[in-house]
């Protein structure tokens, strides 16, 4: 009895960690991206996804398939499903979400020649069904938001998290320019706080560079517009990777309790035992 005790427990604390840690985002790093107050480089901004905020998938899709199935496919998914899980009206998916001959059963396969668009951007775009697996949905959203105009580059633009990209700033039309520039920026003392002047008691200035900055009236979106539009497409990639996601965490809450209240159980009938020892 000791033991059936022991094992319920031990299952118990291992469903926990094993639960715990599949929560937990495998964020990557992020290049050269520097944080908007400057203090961090290489961090990714926290994409914050929610796999049950219906309406910001449904706008994620929106965006996906008509600025990125161009080049990507999400070849491991099918329209039938997505339009589903969406809860897009099967009708109403096709007619505005599925371009060309393609069908609801389909899976979401593009035409682009693989050595074509090689010789095209250098790279193979790659499919993205399990990008948000790979890199982590934090870095999806910081890359996104990280494309800037640089004249040195074949398409004019590079980013900030992966450098010498070989994809288009897609998104440009909505963003508007994007720029690489330096600020000036409070000069941090070696104890945290900001530092002054010893004879003025001035706040003193440190320039450095790096910072993203978008060039007013150039995109059709506010900036707050523009990253809720690339959180929902973050969103969008991070269902495409894992669209159990929702079930499987629920699914979680009620083997954890099951195995909670199977440990009491067992621990009242423990003692039960005990009592007829004696
Ligand atoms: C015109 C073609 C094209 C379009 C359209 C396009 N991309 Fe790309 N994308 C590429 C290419 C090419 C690469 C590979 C870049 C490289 O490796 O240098 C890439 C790379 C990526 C990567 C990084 C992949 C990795 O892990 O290395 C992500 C994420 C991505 N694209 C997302 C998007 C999203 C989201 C959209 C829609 C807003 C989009 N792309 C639209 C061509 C495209």
């Amino acid at each position: 009895m000791k033991s059936a005790l022991l094992a319920s427990i031990v299952s118990f604390i291992i469903a926990f960690f094993v639960s715990y840690n599949l929560n937990a985002a495998s964020g990557a790093p992020c290049g050269n991206y520097l944080s908007e107050s400057g203090l961090t480089k290489g961090q990714c901004d926290s994409a914050e996804v929610d796999p049950t905020d219906i309406a910001s998938l449904q706008r994620g899709a929106q965006i996906y398939m008509n600025y990125c199935l161009g080049c990507h496919s999400l070849k491991y998914a099918r329209y039938k499903r997505v339009s589903e899980d969406l809860e897009i009206p099967l009708d109403m998916f096709q007619e505005n979400l599925i371009f060309g001959d393609q069908k609801l059963g389909d899976l979401i396969s593009i035409g682009m020649d693989s050595k074509e668009s090689k010789v095209w951007f250098g790279n193979t775009p790659p499919d993205l069904t399990l990008e948000a697996g790979l890199r982590g949905p934090d870095w999806i959203y910081t890359y996104l938001k990280s494309f800037y105009m640089d004249d040195s580059r074949p398409l004019g633009v590079n980013n900030k998290v992966y450098e010498n990209v070989g994809m288009p700033n897609m998104l440009i039309g909505m963003q508007g320019e994007q720029f690489s520039v330096c600020k000036q920026i409070p000069e941090i003392a070696s104890n945290g706080g900001i530092k002054q002047d010893p004879l003025t008691g001035e706040q003193l200035f440190v320039e450095k560079c790096g910072f993203l900055e978008v060039k007013k009236g150039t995109g059709t979106k506010t900036l707050e517009e523009f990253d809720q539009s690339i959180k929902d497409l973050t969103n969008f990639l991070a269902y495409m990777t894992d669209p159990m996601k929702k079930e499987r965490e629920t699914l979680g809450v009620y083997v954890l309790l099951y195995l909670f209240i199977f440990t009491i159980l067992s621990y009242l009938l423990y003692i039960e035992f005990k009592k007829d020892l004696h």
